[in-house]
């Protein structure tokens, strides 16, 4: 069974392990991205950067957004070796039971189609449905200058 910890400063190098990175730098960028996250939680207890763990290992993180009627789950990652065993399926579970319990009734997550057809066909199995709006940029890679355009999902929770 899968729980969450909040993630600290303290985590950046647990976070990065998660990680096969091919350089020093981009180890360093990704680095920068955990602490970005980290930095949005401190002082606004309605986001949540959480390390998934396994028992005690850390296989993984989340960021929740739920200051707005319609909470976003981002940054959704299990570590490579550790993926088809279910534990995606249980991270959006235990999310949305964290969300149901608030009293949230929407949830919304980002994705990409065309370069991340897996994490498309889970929140789909899920019940994650497309909205309205167009494909759009979502983030540039500083280390790469890769684009990663995404599409947003919705779902009603119960
Ligand atoms: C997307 C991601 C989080 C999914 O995590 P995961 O732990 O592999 O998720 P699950 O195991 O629950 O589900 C993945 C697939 O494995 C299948 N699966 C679940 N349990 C399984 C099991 N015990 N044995 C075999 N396959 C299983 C699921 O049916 C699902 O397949 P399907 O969608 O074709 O039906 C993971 O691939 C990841 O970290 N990707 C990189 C980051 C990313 O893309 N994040 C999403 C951003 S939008």
């Amino acid at each position: 069974m899968i729980t969450f910890k909040d993630a600290t400063i303290d985590d950046l190098v647990e976070l990065s392990k998660l990680y096969k990175h091919k350089t020093d730098e981009q180890e360093l960028n990704h680095q920068a991205l955990h602490k970005k996250r980290i930095n949005k939680t401190i002082n606004d207890n309605q986001k949540e950067y959480l390390l998934i763990l396994l028992d005690k290992e850390v296989i993984g993180h989340v960021f929740v957004d739920c200051s707005k009627s319609i909470s976003h789950m981002q940054s959704l990652f299990i570590r490579e070796d550790l993926r088809n065993r279910g534990h995606g399926t249980e991270v959006i579970n235990e999310i949305e039971r964290k969300m149901t319990a608030k009293g949230i009734k929407q949830m919304k997550t980002s994705v990409n189609p065309d370069n991340n057809p897996i994490a498309l066909r889970l929140y789909k199995k899920l019940g994650y449905r497309k909205t309205n709006k167009e494909k759009y940029l979502d983030y540039v890679d500083p280390y790469d200058g890769g684009e990663d355009w995404v599409i947003d999902l919705e779902k009603t929770l119960d």
